[in-house]
């Protein structure tokens, strides 16, 4: 299948891996992603821990694997203890930023507004963003995935022109039900979240921007799901969790058929 826009394969790692396990991790990664043909169509990036940044970055200087950071905060600088900035990440090579994953959202009160603010922080100094996101078990189960996916999208990207969203936003849709539990959703379910989400850009942000901006899956994608995933041209590429963690298991998401 020829792809209109370029796939996107994210490992998110979260809190795992200390400095040893990311210098092996990544020094394997540099070597044996070569392996993988159509590199250059593809875009494969991680995002390790914010301590195992620095350690990324250096052994990732030459190679064209994205190096991605878990959260950023919305001043330069300031009292705002246990924070990084964007300026903070740009040290580090940092080039994208994941904004609204739902374990901050879960567990430590992120709502749509902060994830509104990371987003125009992000664009401000010139990073791309991969904002999450997706209904939880409850909310599908209630007929509410549609209006929990717009308010996310559209309070999310709330007051960001039309020219930023094409050049640095990416979306991941991520339905909590799937992250983590071994459970993840069908292509159609998956499919039709992305065309919702591709009509809410254009007539919200400008016709095309739907169809430019790349949308994600996210939520137990493993080696044994992603082809079927990648087989549908409304899925642009996968925010992979546990199953990105083995450079096996991760090295085969990025190597999609
Ligand atoms: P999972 O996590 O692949 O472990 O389900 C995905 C995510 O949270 O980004």
């Amino acid at each position: 299948m020829k792809r209109t826009r370029r796939s996107f394969i994210c490992g998110n790692w979260k809190m795992n891996k200390c400095q040893e396990d990311t210098y092996n991790f990544v020094h394997d990664l540099v070597k044996k992603i070569k392996q993988i043909p159509n590199l250059k169509e593809r875009e494969i990036g991680i995002a390790p821990v914010f301590t195992s940044l620095f350690i990324a970055d250096s052994l990732l200087k030459h190679s064209e694997i994205r190096l991605c950071a878990q959260n950023v905060h919305w001043e330069d600088s300031g009292q705002f203890t246990g924070e990084i900035s964007a300026p903070m990440l740009k040290e580090f090579g940092v080039r994208y930023v994941i904004v609204g994953h739902s374990e901050r959202r879960k567990f430590f009160g992120e709502t749509n507004n902060a994830v509104n603010k990371r987003v125009k922080a992000s664009i401000k100094n010139h990073l791309s963003v991969i904002m999450c996101v997706g209904e939880t078990k409850e909310e599908r189960e209630g007929g509410h995935t549609k209006d929990i996916v717009k308010q996310h999208v559209l309070e999310g990207l709330n007051g960001i022109a039309q020219d930023d969203i094409l050049k640095y936003l990416v979306i991941a849709y991520e339905p909590v039900w799937a992250i983590g539990t071994g459970l993840n959703a069908t292509v159609d379910q998956a499919v039709e979240v992305h065309k919702f989400i591709r009509e809410l850009l254009n007539e919200h942000f400008g016709q095309g921007t739907g169809g430019t901006v790349r949308i994600l899956y996210g939520g137990s994608v493993k080696p044994e799901n992603i082809d079927g995933f990648m087989a549908s041209e409304d899925i642009d590429g996968a925010l992979v969790g546990g199953a990105s963690l083995d450079i096996d298991s991760f090295l085969r998401i990025a190597n999609f058929r």
